[in-house]
């Protein structure tokens, strides 16, 4: 079980290059299915999360070619993938597979979509919460899919295809939307979705799909509008860059000290942590070519936030965020609206020296002038990464075991960190 051996105390400063977004490469993989035609998707991130898409859709029967490296292309580049889903063999994704990575629940759209019926594991809960699939399922009903519950299976039937209706979303949910204009794409008639996810990895997939024939209007925004087509045909679409991959990176450098330029970062994206981060004492500048983040000699602010669906602050940052606030001359509070259970990284950054207190879904965090680096566990993906912060922050050394969580999400984290200064090595046992 691989870990990471961090000796804090050093600035950051250099270049980071941010990977495409693991969110927006995983419904677009999943796009694929929708059409029988290749689907060709550049800057898709190396990470174990893709890598387990690969092995599921590869079970239904679809090829996936990865594209070698081509002249001129840049370091860090992302991958080339060649999606061809045209036959699917087998509509069944199977718990084995889908309980190790969430998001492939979410092929039930295209499958039923296109193939009139399919039988997907559900995907199980997971540390930072129950992660209910009710409203993926009320969605895909609403047009007109036939669902039911056996072993832990969901097994949808569409006998006469899905149809256009109207879909309201009592909450927002990322993956309630991927799935609704999804299936909708080729549902006959109009689907009309009501208090959509606003995240710009839901815009990107409706872009995409938009390329591929489908007739979308509204992603990005709570009303989305989708008229169904036949069929959908192939295309070419880039990933969208990581803005979480971004963020992290920011809130390293504002808590280690340091001056970073994010090479391919979008700003847009990240107005409400970057609004925070200047809240926080951080200088943040934006150019052509990304993000330039500085923090040079002064002190850390405490700040207030609660996390909230796009352009919220987002919950995919809140744990970084507390390995900042860990450090800053104040007391500071961080609010989780989101999800049940995702102060596991409490704990955690508590072996740092930090003082945090929880009272129901707020944390209290008292900064303090020095954290003494220690060893850690990682529980998810983004607390994993709030754990390599505070380690890079603190005095001396820190091990960080269960780095497989960092995998999923972050790539080559330690060669980026390294490339600015940062004392960082992997350790495989
Ligand atoms: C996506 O998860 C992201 N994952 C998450 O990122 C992200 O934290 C989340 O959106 C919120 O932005 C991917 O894109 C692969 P939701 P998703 O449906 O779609 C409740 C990461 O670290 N809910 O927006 O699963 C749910 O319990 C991951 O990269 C229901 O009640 O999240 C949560 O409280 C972590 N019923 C809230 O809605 C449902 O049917 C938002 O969840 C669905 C969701």
């Amino acid at each position: 079980m691989d870990r990471i051996r961090i000796v804090g105390g050093k600035e950051l400063n250099g270049t980071i290059p941010i990977s495409g977004a693991k969110n927006a490469a995983l419904p677009l993989m999943i796009a694929a299915l929708l059409t029988e035609d290749t689907l060709v998707l550049d800057n898709v991130p190396r990470l174990a999360d893709v890598a387990q898409l690969q092995r599921i859709l590869g079970n239904h029967g679809v090829d996936i070619t990865s594209v070698g490296k081509r002249v001129g292309d840049r370091e860090y580049q992302g991958q080339t993938l060649r999606i061809s889903a045209s036959s699917i063999i087998d509509t069944t994704a199977p718990y084995e597979l889908v309980s190790r990575m969430r998001a492939s629940f979410w092929v039930l759209a295209p499958l039923v979509a296109r193939m009139r019926e399919a039988r997907v594991s559900l995907p199980g809960g997971c540390a930072i919460g129950t992660r209910p699939v009710d409203l993926l399922m009320m969605a895909l009903e609403r047009l007109g899919a036939q669902l039911s519950i056996d072993g832990g299976y969901v097994v949808a039937k569409a006998p006469n295809g899905l149809r256009g209706a109207a879909i309201d979303f009592p909450k927002v949910t990322v993956g309630g939307t991927h799935v609704a204009i999804m299936a909708a794409s080729l549902a006959k008639g109009t689907t009309v979705i009501s208090n959509a996810a606003c995240e710009p990895e839901v815009a990107d997939l409706a872009a995409c799909l938009n390329k591929m024939g489908a007739r979308i209007d509204g992603a990005g925004t709570a009303r989305i509008t989708i008229e169904g087509v036949d069929a959908l045909h192939g295309a070419q679409h880039p990933v969208l860059p990581d803005r979480i991959e971004a963020g992290t990176y920011a809130i390293a450098v504002a808590t280690t000290g340091g001056d970073v330029q994010l090479t391919g970062a979008r700003p847009e994206l990240l107005q409400s942590p970057l609004g925070v981060l200047r809240e926080a004492g951080a200088e943040i500048a934006v150019n052509a070519d990304g993000i330039r983040i500085a923090r040079n000699g002064a002190g850390i602010r405490p700040v207030t936030v609660s996390t909230a669906p796009f352009p919220g602050f987002p919950t995919d940052l809140q744990a970084q965020l507390m390995a900042l606030m860990i450090c800053a001359q104040g007391s500071s509070e961080i609010t989780e609206t989101i999800f049940e259970n995702r102060f596991m990284h409490v704990q955690e950054l508590a072996r740092f020296g930090a003082r945090i207190s929880l009272e129901g879904e707020t944390a209290r965090i008292e900064g303090i002038a020095r954290l003494r680096g220690a060893p850690v566990m990682a529980t998810d993906l983004r607390a994993s990464v709030s754990l390599v912060i505070a380690g890079l922050a603190a005095e001396g050394e820190t091990m960080v075991n269960r780095v497989y969580h960092l995998d999923r999400g972050f790539e080559r984290l330690e060669e980026k960190l390294k490339a600015c200064g940062a004392s960082i090595s992997r350790i495989s046992d």
